[in-house]
């Protein structure tokens, strides 16, 4: 029997990592997984290059870190009703699935932990993920611009994408994704605007240009000129790594405190990766800790 030795090799700055040395396909051992999981707190994303894995495995793969999150609005594959897929036909000139900054289902009352994708078909130009550090930028501002943001909220919506006349439905039908727009994607949630990492304890930007629409209790104008700062801020290229995709990679990130952006540019090409998302809790607010 091989025993493989685990490798951590992050990104200059720390934020990614690559990780060798394991087999995904089987349950990780336990003193594997726990340092997998450290090496996850360390780096808020983490890609395990050739990976060939099963719909089973991957499913057993996201179970080894909590329970499934709740993932609407994105038809599930047939029978599996925690994969998404994230599909572009080579024929599609549609907008990219993901393709703006945001922290998945942000909207939701409690957004999911974490986000994993396995890909299956990577196209030979493009398609790369941006990522953008949270925790990073948060540290990166003024400790008076921190305690004057420190015990805001922020409103956040599925609306914008997944409304009625969200964007992705104005293209409904087609996309070789089973988007499913709803009247319910408008329901509002309010959560702070900085939070702090569960597992970590450092705190993060908690909002995203997707799905926050406003500072609670701020006039529009208002709300715009923060947020605008905020997602400038925050997609800064000293936060930021590009994040390249080859088949049966496996990436996870952290959506408690990172953003990402799959970009495009392969038209002509398809590309075909399937996703699962990890429960997560309520955001805890900064301003609690304090
Ligand atoms: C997503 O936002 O989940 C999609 C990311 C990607 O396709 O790279």
């Amino acid at each position: 029997m091989t025993t493989l030795a685990l490798e951590v090799k992050a990104n200059p700055g720390g934020f990614g990592a690559e990780v060798t040395g394991v087999d995904l396909s089987r349950p990780l051992p336990p003193p594997v997984l726990d340092a997998v999981k450290a090496a996850f707190a360390r780096h808020a994303v983490l890609w395990f290059p050739d990976q060939p894995l099963t719909h089973d495995q991957l499913e057993a793969f996201t179970l080894q870190w909590g329970e499934y999150g709740w993932d609407p609005y994105v038809a599930p594959l047939a029978d599996r009703p925690h994969i998404l897929e994230v599909r572009r036909d080579a024929s599609e000139t549609t907008t990219v699935f993901g393709g703006f900054w945001h922290s998945d289902w942000s909207f939701q009352a409690t957004p999911p932990a974490i986000t994993i994708l396995h890909a299956k078909v990577i196209p030979p130009v493009g398609g790369d993920t941006l990522y953008a550090d949270g925790c990073r930028a948060w540290e990166a501002l003024s400790p008076a611009f921190q305690a004057m943001i420190a015990p805001l909220r922020a409103v956040h919506s599925a609306g914008r994408p997944y409304g009625s006349a969200g964007f992705y439905a104005k293209e409904a039908g087609r996309t070789g994704m089973k988007i499913l727009p709803s009247a319910e994607a408008e329901k509002t949630y309010v959560h702070p605007l900085v939070r702090i990492h569960p597992a970590t304890g450092r705190k993060a930007l908690f909002v995203n240009p997707v799905y926050t629409l406003s500072v609670d209790g701020f006039s529009e104008a208002e709300s715009a000129a923060l947020l605008g700062f905020l997602f400038k801020h925050m997609t800064e290229d000293r936060f930021v790594f590009r994040h390249a995709w080859a088949a049966n990679m496996l990436t996870m990130w952290d959506n408690r405190c990172c953003m990402h952006n799959a970009t495009g540019g392969y038209d002509g090409h398809t590309r075909i990766l399937h996703r699962t998302t990890v429960a997560g809790d309520a955001p805890r607010a900064a301003a609690d800790a304090a």
